[in-house]
């Protein structure tokens, strides 16, 4: 992560104050001691309004010669769109539009872009709730039965989009509208994990290997309602629904690390606030905070929720206290908490798990995993 805090700290110094300067500063004048985090914070990406990446940060890592996907979504055949190549780097000699790793990369930059555009919202980006968007699409896999997870895209449908967990996640779907109008060979569902990838890498998170070749699925694929976790519930559910998505103590505990990021939405879940005081930057803290801080129930007219006793600013879920009441989990808190980098090598090892659920890689698409070049 040197090079990237190094990169950004850099173009940090060129940066007016972020947006979310309220409440960065608020964060600054804490009595929370967190050295790499002021760090961060201070050279996080701005989300201001400043100029658009560069052309030349556009190329892939693994190489602009790599060859095509050839993923069973991965074809789009242009006939069906409004007749143009949009992406146009394809060969077009069947009329069958086959987009390669430097397709993908574009959707990225296109998606990156917009984040650093789109700073007027929240806590000054759209990252963390495209992250949820991704979670909540690939969360619903059931693993006896293989329905549900990140392949088809079904909260497109009212069924599921309607579910209450599903509450909010309508503003990732729209910021990413613009983003299917200009590339529309890409499926929703390999575009939605694109953004979450996306997201993480962009917010200075690890690096997430991707793998296209998603299918949209109609209607009748949609899920049952509460597959996904219930906040207000204890750690025999979270092993309930974890389990059953074939994760187990520690990839819980890995995945919960996610929300360093971004914040509940009282007009959504009914919860309210954000976990770290750095809800744009992914970082270890969330587990630094559970185990450093001091946590109450919040007194208010809302559901069950703990606050930090020092600044009162921060919330915890049920489900968050969750993993330092309970031993098996409580000991992957105290590793991530001390070690970040051990935490950014599970997180992405179990977030590309979380994202590839319930999609049917085959031999044709057993295709080296992409690696998003960050603009950040
Ligand atoms: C462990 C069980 C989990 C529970 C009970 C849970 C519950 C919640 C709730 C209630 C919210 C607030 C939604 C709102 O009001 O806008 C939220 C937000 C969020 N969750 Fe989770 N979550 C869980 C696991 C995860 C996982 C596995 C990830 C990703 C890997 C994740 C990523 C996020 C993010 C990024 C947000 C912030 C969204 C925003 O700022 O709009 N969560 N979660």
């Amino acid at each position: 992560m040197a090079t990237t805090a190094t990169r950004t700290f850099a173009r940090a110094a060129f940066r007016s104050t972020p947006a979310t300067s309220a409440f960065k500063t608020s964060s600054r004048n804490t009595s929370f001691s967190l050295p790499r985090q002021t760090f961060r914070q201070q050279s996080r990406r701005g989300y201001a309004s400043e100029p658009a990446a560069k052309s030349s940060s556009t190329g892939l890592i693994l190489g602009v010669g790599a060859l095509a996907i050839a993923g069973g979504a991965g074809y789009y055949y242009y006939s069906q769109g409004n007749g143009s190549l949009l992406s146009g780097s394809a060969s077009e000699t069947t009329g069958v539009f086959v987009p390669k790793q430097e397709d993908y990369q574009k959707v990225y930059n296109e998606i990156a872009a917009l984040l650093q555009e789109k700073d007027d919202y929240d806590d000054g980006s759209y990252g963390p709730v495209l992250v949820r968007l991704a979670w909540h699409a690939s969360g619903t896999y059931d693993k006896e039965t293989g329905t549900g997870g990140s392949n088809g895209a079904t909260m497109r449908f009212a069924p599921e989009g309607d579910h209450g967990a599903n509450a909010g996640l309508v503003a990732a779907r729209d910021f990413l509208a613009p983003v299917k109008a200009k590339f529309p060979w890409i499926t929703y569902s390999d575009l939605w994990i694109l953004a979450g990838t996306c997201a993480i890498q962009e917010m200075q998170g690890p690096t997430i290997p991707y793998r296209p070749g998603r299918v949209d699925k109609d209607i009748a694929a949609c899920t049952p309602d509460g597959r996904l976790p219930d906040a207000s519930q204890g750690n025999k559910h979270l092993r309930g629904i974890f389990y059953r998505m074939g994760f187990n103590d520690q990839e819980i505990v890995a995945l919960s690390g996610a929300h360093a990021l971004g914040r509940c939405h009282a007009d959504r879940s009914g919860f309210d606030g954000p976990w770290t005081f750095s809800p744009t930057v992914v970082t270890n803290e969330y587990y630094k905070l559970l185990l450093n801080e001091k946590w109450n129930w919040k007194k208010w007219n809302g559901p069950k929720q703990y606050e930090d006793k020092s600044t009162k600013t921060l919330m915890m879920l049920p489900t968050d206290m969750a993993l330092v009441s309970d031993k098996a989990f409580k000991q992957w808190v105290d590793k991530y908490a001390k070690d970040e980098g051990l935490f950014f090598k599970d997180f992405a090892a179990v977030v590309t798990k979380l994202f590839e659920l319930g999609v049917p890689f085959d031999e044709t698409t057993q295709q080296t995993p992409i690696t998003f070049k960050p603009t950040a």
